[in-house]
């Protein structure tokens, strides 16, 4: 990936569309601001902004505690991306049952905190989104 694009994105994350009310999945100008630079995308070929899960997450907190390519609170997308391959039975599930339920262990002794207003489908949408930026 270019370095630009990562310094936009890094930008960007801290200043996305929060408090946006509608539920829907498609592009809005508060999306924009995280997707605009995303045609250089770090998963070469993939809009990320294309899974249902990114319209779900900007509905959520983990932006305040995860973006797409940097640590912070907890770990990058890319890192979790990583780690997990999506294609192996299970993963997504236990991926999504861990956001919904919360903790630690993973990445470290930072816990996530749990959303337990998730419905596990929602979870696994998320899940599919982050696991999408894999290199
Ligand atoms: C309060 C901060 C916080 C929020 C909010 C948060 N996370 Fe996390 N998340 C973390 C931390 C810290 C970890 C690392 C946990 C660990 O080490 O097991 C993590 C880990 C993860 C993982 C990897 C879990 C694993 O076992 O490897 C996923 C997937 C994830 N978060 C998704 C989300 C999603 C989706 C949301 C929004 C619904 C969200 N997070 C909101 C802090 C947060």
């Amino acid at each position: 990936m270019g370095i630009a694009s990562l310094l936009v994105l890094a930008a960007c994350g801290s200043n996305q569309g929060n408090g946006k009310a509608t539920t829907d999945t498609t592009a809005s100008p508060a999306e924009h601001q995280m997707t605009d630079t995303g045609s250089a995308s770090a998963n070469a070929g993939t809009e990320h902004t294309t899974y249902p899960g990114y319209g779900i997450m900007l509905q959520q907190d983990c932006k305040t505690c995860h973006t797409p390519d940097k640590i912070s609170t907890g770990p990058s997308f890319m890192m979790i991306a990583a780690r997990y391959d999506s294609t192996k039975a299970g993963t997504v599930e236990h991926l999504a049952e861990k956001v919904i339920s919360g903790g630690k262990g993973s990445f470290g002794d930072v816990p996530m905190t749990p959303h337990p207003s998730l419905s596990k489908a929602d979870a696994e949408e998320l899940v599919k989104y982050i696991l999408s930026y894999k290199n």
